[in-house]
């Protein structure tokens, strides 16, 4: 017997959701009504009655129980379906093919990213819109404003449903469709992929070693790589998804991912190494001895993704985030198509990937896609560079020398300075966005500045405009500078100062990138005053 309950509820502040979703620590998530409050604005803003949703997330502390809670409330809401994951999980790019196989009315994801999970670290819910990308603003705006005057939530009283079973159950009269997470996922990937050169080379003794980093994306490699594509058993490390991650950092860099840094840098380094984070959008790729920024990955996988059956019509565009380097708009160009330079977040490619502009697309945050989804998807890069490797049948070094060759080199880095005062870090973005009027011209550390701005886009396909998306400093010689505040951090504010250097080659073309970078990185202290207004000279993440 089930009973469809009205609860009264009131206002709980801060329930903003951000452009990943509404993340807030778990203690708070499992506070009295808090998800209940947030899930209800959420069916309130899209309408429940009658529609399909598709559920789940990467496995975090409180996943299983917020899963329950989520399928109750979708129930009392009149939905006729839910499409949920085995055990509560799906990786966030699993998730959005489920919502646009299954034509659905969009999905909840349960996850908050790359962030720790456990009982006192992070948990997120978010909301992807039925082409399998997430709300935008507008949207998401609505769901906030209506937390603010919510006074009900609609639950039904019931048993938990077996999430532990794949079949179709009834939830006071919604089915519950439990769906294997992976097997739709894989089959998406068997079409894009060569799967036959890639098991061909595997069967040829090539050696890799993916680090899941105890987070969603385990189940997913463990059956792609190693049952499907014969990789060695023990490929994938780190393969069960764990609620606290096993105190990972699920965040695929070189600082979080150091273990995996440490053998592909050591004697007996394996051929390939990937890594992915919580919820699996995001992924780090590492040859024998050399790791491949991300800004220089997509500007790769765009040169060379004719090699995969899913891209052999070629590509129509390509578009990168801001801040990422300008190594793929030298892609683009050889290929003659058509590039485009986003603010930073990847809702903005949606647009893109939707209208038929763009085919991939990049950050430099670790997040690379296509338009097989409307999110990053880290496996999906790393079977990518798999088919790309197993064609040319070359090492990856060997891959990058011949890229820069072509093309010449983006020397990249990104310099965090976290957890600094918030009111510091504004006066010291106001300070510098008052010089850049004056800024055209002058000469520092042996550059000229040809440019300086503050980033505005402008959608090419519904022509909204966004302001203000960080400071550009551009040279004469193609060095670049930007800064910009980060929107998902949690403690003060986090600066990220974003450096950038143009080799054209032959020469110079194996330096250290941060040596490489030494003149912009001392030519952005001084244009921006950092170590002046924050009373920090060194940054404490460097990728
Ligand atoms: C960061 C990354 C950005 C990414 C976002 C969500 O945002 O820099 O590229 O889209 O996380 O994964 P930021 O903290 O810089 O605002
Ligand atoms: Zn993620």
């Amino acid at each position: 017997m089930t009973t469809s309950l009205t609860i009264a509820t009131k206002p709980i502040a801060g329930q903003k959701p951000g452009t990943s979703g509404l993340r807030k620590k778990t203690p708070v998530f499992m506070g009295p009504h808090y998800l209940e409050n947030f899930v209800q604005a959420i069916f309130d803003v899209v309408g429940a009655k009658g529609k399909t949703f598709v559920l789940g997330g990467d496995g975090r502390y409180f996943n299983d129980r917020a899963a329950q809670v989520i399928l109750r409330m979708a129930a009392a809401n009149g939905a006729a379906r839910v499409i949920v994951g085995q055990n509560a999980i799906l990786s966030t790019p699993a998730a959005s093919h489920l919502i646009r196989l299954n034509k659905t009315d969009g999905g909840i994801i349960m996850s908050a990213s790359h962030n720790p999970g456990g009982p006192h670290e992070d948990f997120g819910v978010k909301f992807n819109m039925p082409n399998g990308g997430p709300a935008p603003e507008g949207v998401t705006e609505a769901m906030y404003e209506r937390t603010t005057v919510i006074s009900e939530y609609h639950i039904v009283e019931s048993q938990d449903v077996d999430l532990s079973k794949v079949g179709r159950s009834d939830l006071a009269g919604m089915i519950v469709d439990v769906v294997d997470p992976v097997a739709d996922y894989a089959a998406l990937m068997e079409t894009l992929f060569d799967f036959a050169a890639i098991r061909a080379m595997f069967a040829g003794g090539f050696r890799m070693r993916m680090d899941s980093m105890c987070a969603v994306t385990g189940p997913y490699a463990t059956e792609i790589l190693e049952n499907r594509l014969g990789a060695a058993k023990g490929t994938v490390v780190n393969g069960t998804p764990l609620p606290d991650f096993g105190g990972m950092h699920p965040d695929p860099n070189p600082t979080w991912a150091k273990a995996l840094m440490d053998e592909m840098f050591g004697p007996d380094a394996p051929d390939f190494g990937a890594a992915s984070d919580g919820d699996g959008d995001r992924n780090m790729v590492v040859g024998a001895g050399i790791y491949v920024s991300p800004s220089d990955s997509l500007a790769v996988l765009a040169a060379n993704a004719h090699l995969a059956p899913g891209y052999k019509a070629g590509l129509k565009g390509i578009a990168r985030s801001m801040p990422t380097s300008a190594a793929a708009d030298r892609v683009a160009d050889a290929l003659g198509i058509g590039k485009y330079e986003t603010p930073t977040g990847w809702k903005f490619f949606g647009n893109l990937l939707d209208a038929g502009r763009a085919t991939l697309c990049g950050e430099e945050s670790f997040g690379t896609g296509s338009d097989h989804v409307r999110e990053k998807d880290g496996l999906w890069a790393i079977l990518l560079w798999l088919n790309i490797l197993a064609v040319r049948k070359q090492s990856v070094a060997a891959i990058m020398a011949a890229h820069w060759a072509k093309f010449g080199r983006n020397y990249y880095s990104r310099h965090d300075f976290e957890a600094i005062a918030s009111d510091k870090a504004d006066a010291m973005m106001a300070a510098l966005r008052a010089s850049l009027p004056g800024l055209a011209g002058r000469g520092i550390e042996g550059m000229t500045i040809a440019a300086a701005d503050d980033f505005a886009y402008t959608d090419p396909v519904d022509g909204s405009v966004s302001q203000k998306q960080g400071v550009r400093i551009l040279f004469s010689d193609g060095s670049r500078i930007v800064l910009r505040l980060s929107g998902t951090g949690t403690e003060g504010a986090t600066l990220r100062l974003y450096l950038e250097r143009y080799a054209a080659g032959p020469e110079g073309l194996d330096l250290d990138p941060q040596e490489a970078l030494a003149p912009v990185i001392r030519a952005a202290h001084a244009l921006a005053g950092i170590a002046d207004f924050t009373g920090r000279s060194e940054p404490n993440v460097i990728t």
